[in-house]
């Protein structure tokens, strides 16, 4: 990331406090926050996209100060469940700037954020029309959008696709599906429609995809005009920007994605004859991910079966990523200096599980040594918040780095933790 300054090589500093002693001062495996890149990525948004609403994806991370951090640099927050939502009201963030999405929204979720006051709820199914209806009683209202499917293909991997009609979101918009549950969400007086939304997947990296999209939402919101005489006001154009994980990777352009949405939208709108809608964009991935660093000290080295294979003390249950979507990332040494050649490693987990890698293809020092420090960068998004209690390890620490200054934002979790729950016997 372009704030890990590297005072010394082989010993680089987040927020200008050296790595190995927040590893030292911390334990491992522990995640580092860089919360000025955290601020400077919502700035870098806001700026790209002056008149849309940037409503920070909180399952990439969340904890309350992020959650504060989103709140101080005026973004608005995508939840998907009351968990999410009551973490992020109870941290002062206002309700009005909160979207709540899921496709399969529980009771819970939807009373709570009935009873929180959300601004948007995102209509995924037919079925959770009448139930937020009958929610909201006779006198109730609530502004709402609808998940539109609209038969897109971008996407970094299968698993995280949702632009086409084969996978669980929204509704489709090839089979007449969006346009019937728009007619039966305008038949509720309670559900203001607000607009229409759409999110084609994750770690996208080209703009092209978000251009067909505008074509098609607008076509759609077109069809709206047509048949209700209704013009809605709001164009969700979700989340999805692609981040480089490895030196030369390539990440979605901001200010490109920015520019050609912008004229795409006014292009097409004004051959539908409608007005431009505001904007939202939901962003999870490259809000965070660039900002944390995992560090882990390695416990074992091995070679075997023609392979150095180097163990660190964290592993899938801290970043199920490559397990999940066979992602790679670029570990390395940090700590100490080495003059050793590179050569390549697999960097594996502690877990009970030959498929525990957190990086097949490393390129460490041919010297790596139990003891060591290893960092992964680009840390910070979808991998602490899809974290598991996999052999009772106990999640890692969150660190927040600001100024030469380091605060613990999440403790590690103890067994304690983990025995708080374990209630029978
Ligand atoms: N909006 C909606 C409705 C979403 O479902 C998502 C992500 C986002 C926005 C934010 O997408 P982002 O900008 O972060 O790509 N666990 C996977 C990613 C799953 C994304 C789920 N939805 C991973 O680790 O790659």
């Amino acid at each position: 990331p372009a704030s890990t300054t590297e005072p010394v090589p082989g010993l680089p500093a987040v927020g200008g406090v050296p790595l190995a002693e927040l590893a030292e001062r911390y334990g491992t495996p522990v995640y580092v926050l860089d919360e000025a890149e955290v601020r400077d990525r919502c700035r870098t948004y806001r700026a790209a996209f002056p008149d849309a609403e940037v409503v920070y994806a909180a399952k990439a991370f969340l904890c309350r100060a992020m959650a504060h951090w989103a709140d101080e640099e005026g973004l608005g927050l995508d939840v998907c469940s009351a968990g999410e939502l009551e973490l992020a009201v109870t941290t002062g963030f206002p309700a009005e700037r909160i979207v709540l999405h899921g496709n399969a929204k529980s009771p819970r979720d939807l009373d709570t954020a009935l009873r929180l006051g959300v601004g948007r709820i995102v209509i995924d199914s037919p079925s959770e029309i009448a139930r937020l209806a009958a929610a909201l009683g006779p006198d109730g209202h609530q502004k709402v959008l609808v998940r539109v499917v609209p038969g897109i293909v971008a996407g970094g991997h299968e698993k995280i696709r949702t632009g086409t009609e084969d996978q669980k979101f929204g509704l489709s918009l090839a089979d007449g599906h969006a346009q019937h549950a728009i007619t039966r969400i305008l038949d509720q007086p309670q559900l203001e429609l607000t607009g229409l939304h759409c999110h084609l997947g994750s770690q996208i990296t080209g703009v092209k995809p978000y251009l067909a999209a505008v074509r098609r939402m607008v076509g759609l919101m077109a069809r709206v005009h047509e048949q209700h005489g209704l013009v809605l006001p709001e164009l969700d154009l979700g989340g999805g920007h692609g981040i480089a994980y490895r030196p030369g990777e390539d990440a979605l352009d901001l200010t490109e994605l920015a520019r050609r949405v912008r004229a795409e939208l006014a292009d097409a709108c004004a051959t539908a004859g409608l007005p431009v809608p505001r904007l939202l964009i939901e962003p999870g991935r490259a809000i965070v991910g660039p900002a944390g660093v995992a560090l882990y000290r390695v416990l074992a080295v091995k070679h075997t079966g023609g392979k150095v294979f180097v163990a660190v003390d964290g592993g899938m249950s801290d970043n199920p990523r490559p397990a999940l979507y066979g992602v790679r990332y670029a570990p390395r040494l940090i700590g100490r200096r080495s003059t050793a050649e590179r050569a390549p490693a697999t960097v594996v987990g502690r877990h009970c599980e030959a498929g525990d890698v957190l990086a097949a293809d490393a390129e460490l020092p041919a010297d790596v040594r139990p003891g060591d420090l290893i960092a992964v960068p680009v840390a910070g998004a979808y991998q602490l918040s899809m974290a598991s209690a996999y052999n009772l390890v106990g999640r890692p620490p969150v660190v927040a780095v600001r100024d030469g200054v380091a605060r613990v934002l999440v403790r590690r979790e103890s067994l304690d933790d983990l025995r708080a729950r374990d209630v029978g016997l």
